[in-house]
């Protein structure tokens, strides 16, 4: 993870720096630190959050045209000022920030240190940077060419920024399984892990790909491969919007995507579903289209929320498309020699399209002949760009590190799909497909009117905001809604919650029941409507606080239940749209009241890009 920010030009670098670290903290929080130079290099850093390394600068002189910055998510050494980036080489020369995890550091360490190299903190990261300007000093050669080098020898992830004194108009940036944005303004140039630190400057971007070194100056860019072979830049427009990586009046960002989900949920299906047209298409999947259709098994490898959406995707697909799925955690999956055939089709789902297990699945299966279809929100990340084809969720950045409107995004998006091949392949009546169209263009409204149980929601978390423990369950389509709703209760006010299918409850988790217990269960009128009930006076027998999530309308559950939240009813297949937002809220106001922090809660990160 970590976040990196670097400029050059004509502007002072440390306010850019630190206004877009802060956009980034949502991939890590550890630690802080800049890099400037004006006729001396110098670095500043701090353990906590960019308002801290604020604090510590505010008397310094940061006056400087070009800079460096690091937001860290610690793999390597505790979170402390010492092993916050940016870290120095031995002669102080120069600087780097790095993102990833560099796997052979402990052998380059020892050899280093053999040759007399004094290391300050415990990073793999530091090594790095005395490793290049090892190579520097015994090959004589340019700072890009020791970075070429160095880069050749080492193994494992990085995006890098490297300042150097000796070369105080040049920055130089490399990635190799990290995100890298390199933004273009006039006699100016930004460096970013994503394009939100670069947007309100200029809309030019590029992309920095695998293996590519970067040497930037104000008046130029020049890429070059590994290979030092010279690449022509691809410049691209930047398709944002300042106010979507705004708050814009929202106390959280978590809040405001969790609000804007009618319209995330509508740009998600813009021109891709027109029920009056029985049109139902996704542009990204075309070459491939068949593959899909006559799949005869898919494979679906995700972590974390985008898994859950996958195990909605696995009824979807069963259900509509007659085809069998597996979800896989693709942590597992990489590790576990998986049967996988030529042709064999693989979806894997990712809000950032940057999380290395994900990405390490999907190399796996494309190294034994499958096909890969991407569904990321990150436009140009590394898995839609390691993917065949596949579709993006259109739902705009997504900053709170609990994922909310991607979750919904990615379910539209794999309802979707899984219409379309269900419709080609025959298994949905032509009426049916009509009415799913239909349905899928009615979610965003009752989103809405789901959202407008906000206040009742905010009235239940008080009551519960002391748990302990919390469960969920659910059934059929509910049941991933389930495991969702626990997760985000977990990761964001630390109460300790689990999912689970309701009828396995009896064969273990029943005797975590009490007075005490609040359960929540997902409970909206589908085909296992009636065995939930059982489930319900289960839990009640054993005195159990039941929370329940009901269609509209409904009339023996709300006498069962302490609590009641009725959604709007919609088909079955897509209840998971509706049915998810009382349980993104709940989470939502009872992390608020526990005094948590929620768009960063602690030990996470929004993109997990290491193993
Ligand atoms: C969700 O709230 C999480 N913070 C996390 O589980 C996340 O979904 C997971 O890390 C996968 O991320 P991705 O979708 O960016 O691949
Ligand atoms: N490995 C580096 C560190 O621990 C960078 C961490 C990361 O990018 O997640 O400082």
């Amino acid at each position: 993870m970590c976040g990196i920010v670097a400029y050059i030009g004509y502007r002072e670098a440390c306010p850019i720096i630190i206004k877009g670290l802060k956009r980034l903290e949502y991939r890590g929080y550890d630690s802080a630190g800049v890099a400037l130079l004006n006729g001396s290099l110098n670095v500043y850093k701090k353990k906590g959050k960019v308002t801290e390394l604020e604090d510590f600068i505010k008397d310094k002189n940061v006056h400087s045209t070009i800079g460096i910055g690091h937001t860290r998510w610690a793999t390597h050494g505790e979170p402390n000022d010492v092993n916050a980036h940016p870290h120095y080489s031995s002669s102080k020369g120069l600087a780097i920030i790095h993102n990833g995890i560099i796997e052979n550091y402990a052998s380059l360490k020892t050899d280093l240190q053999m040759r007399g190299h004094k290391f300050l903190s415990e990073t793999d990261s530091e090594v790095f940077i005395h490793f290049i300007e090892d190579i520097q000093k015994h090959n004589q050669c340019s700072l890009e060419e020791a970075v070429r080098l160095a880069l050749t020898k080492v193994v494992g992830a990085y995006a890098i920024v490297i300042i150097s004194k000796e070369n105080p108009g040049q920055l130089i940036a490399a990635r190799k399984g990290s995100p890298l944005v390199i933004g273009i303004g006039k006699g100016e140039y930004y460096v970013a892990s994503d394009a939100t630190p670069i947007i309100e400057y200029t809309d030019e971007v590029v992309y920095l790909n695998d293996h590519e070194i970067a040497v930037i100056s104000r008046s130029n860019l020049a890429i070059k491969n590994i290979e030092d072979v010279p690449m022509t830049p691809y410049i691209q427009k930047l398709d944002m919007e300042l106010d979507s990586i705004e708050k814009s009046g929202y106390d959280h960002f978590m809040l405001k995507e969790i609000m804007e989900q009618p319209k995330s949920i509508t740009d998600c299906m813009r021109g891709r579903v027109i029920s009056q047209k029985a049109h139902l298409n996704l542009g990204g999947i075309q070459q491939y289209a068949n593959k899909l259709v006559n799949a005869e098994r898919i494979i679906i490898v995700a972590c974390g929320t985008s898994w859950h959406a996958g195990l909605v995707a696995e009824y979807l697909f069963e259900d509509l498309a007659r085809i069998p799925v597996e979800v896989e955690y693709a942590s597992e999956f990489r590790y576990r020699n998986p049967v996988i055939k030529e042709g064999d089709v693989v979806i894997a789902i990712s809000q950032s399209g940057e999380t290395a297990d994900t990405l390490a699945a999907i190399e796996l299966a494309k190294s034994k002949g499958a096909i890969i279809f991407g569904v990321c929100n990150v436009v140009g990340s590394s898995i839609a760009r390691a993917s065949h084809e596949g579709a993006y969720l259109h739902a705009g950045p997504e900053i709170g590190v609990a994922s909310t409107k991607a979750f919904t995004a990615q379910v539209t998006v794999l309802a979707i799909m899984a219409t379309i091949v269900g419709h080609r392949k025959g298994n949905i009546t032509e009426s049916k497909y009509r009415e799913l169209l239909v349905d899928l263009e009615n979610i965003p409204g009752k989103v809405e009117k789901a959202l407008q149980l906000n206040d009742k929601i905010k009235e239940i978390g008080n009551i519960f905001k002391d748990a302990r423990n919390f469960l969920y369950l659910g059934r059929g389509y509910n049941f991933p809604v389930a495991l969702e709703g626990a997760l985000k209760l977990k990761e964001i006010s630390y109460i300790h919650a689990e999912g689970y299918p309701a009828a396995e409850m009896k064969h273990g988790p029943i005797a975590l029941i009490d007075e005490q217990m609040p359960v929540v269960f997902i409970a909206t009128k589908d085909n296992s409507y009636e065995k939930i009930i059982s489930n319900i006076q289960e839990v009640r027998a054993r005195k159990g606080r039941v929370i329940a999530v009901v269609t509209e309308g409904e009339e023996l559950i709300t006498k069962m239940a302490e609590f009641v939240i009725e959604v709007p009813s919609t088909n079955e297949v897509l209840m998971p749209l509706i049915s998810v937002i009382p349980l993104q809220l709940l989470s939502y106001h009872i992390a608020v009241m526990r005094g948590c922090n929620v768009d960063q809660p602690r030990n996470l990160a929004k993109s997990v890009t290491v193993e």
